[in-house]
């Protein structure tokens, strides 16, 4: 266990793109380590004593709430569940999550991502046009069924598969890895009534699952370890499938055999 005292450097992106002037540039700051101690942690340490104009986000900091995402010695992950132990020469570089709109130091605009992704898959349960009745019993699902949608709800939207994307990084539009376990979910769900047909219109081109190139960076750096993969391969068949029934039911082309 670390808490030897050791000192800990650290190497932080900093910029604040709403000051006139200001240029991109590393800072460095010395912080002794404490046992247990976190990333978050020492960055709370280096606001406190060194400079309280850092800027980083956190809200539970029990690896929930995805808002501590950055890029840690070349790796994007959670700041509130990476210990400094894991650092064994005490050099840790910290740059925000790239991908998304820079607020400020290591602190990005994921929500306005997500918000965008989520309206563009529509991301809520289609029961097509069934009302609700406040009054009924709750309906009833298959244990194991409501277990496979509870374990892909559990990503927390934190931007890191995002970032780790290299497809990404080429097509703007891509969907990635957080948007198609989305789509997984609701696929899954069978309150939501919408077709393959359906969702072949939002995922079957090359800014939905064709376009992934299965570098796995998603796979590589999810802090829920979500089957990112698994998923997308299961709707590629999916919308390939869908492709071939929308082919068929095509009229054929003058000229065609
Ligand atoms: S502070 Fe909530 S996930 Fe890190």
């Amino acid at each position: 266990m670390s808490g030897n005292g050791r000192k800990l450097k650290f190497h932080i992106f900093r910029f604040d793109p709403q000051q006139p002037g200001d240029k991109p540039r590393m800072q460095t700051y010395e912080v002794e380590e404490a046992p247990g101690m976190t990333i978050f942690i020492a960055l709370n340490d280096i606001r406190a004593k060194h400079d309280t104009s850092l800027q980083f986000d956190f809200v539970c900091r029990a690896g929930i709430c995805g808002s501590c995402g950055m890029v840690i010695n070349g790796r994007p992950t959670l700041a509130c569940r990476t210990l400094t132990s894991k650092f064994p020469n005490g050099e840790i570089s910290l740059l925000p999550l790239p991908a998304f709109e820079l607020i400020g130091d290591l602190s990005v605009n994921t929500g306005k991502f997500m918000r965008i992704m989520t309206e563009r898959i529509e991301g809520w349960i289609h029961a097509n046009g069934e009302k609700v009745n406040l009054d009924s019993l709750e309906e009833r699902m298959d244990p194991d069924r409501a277990d496979e949608i509870y374990e892909l709800d559990r990503c927390v939207e934190c931007g890191c598969c995002v970032s780790a994307c290299a497809t990404k990084r080429m097509r703007d539009e891509f969907l990635s890895a957080v948007g198609f376990m989305k789509i997984a979910r609701f696929e899954m769900d069978p309150r939501d009534k919408r077709t393959d047909r359906e969702y072949y219109n939002i995922l079957g081109n090359d800014q939905g699952v064709f376009g992934c190139m299965t570098l796995l960076g998603c796979e590589d750096t999810c802090p829920k370890d979500l089957p990112h993969q698994n998923r997308i391969a299961y709707l590629r068949r999916k919308m390939l499938g869908a492709a071939r029934k929308v082919a068929a039911s095509a009229p054929a082309r003058i000229g065609s055999p």
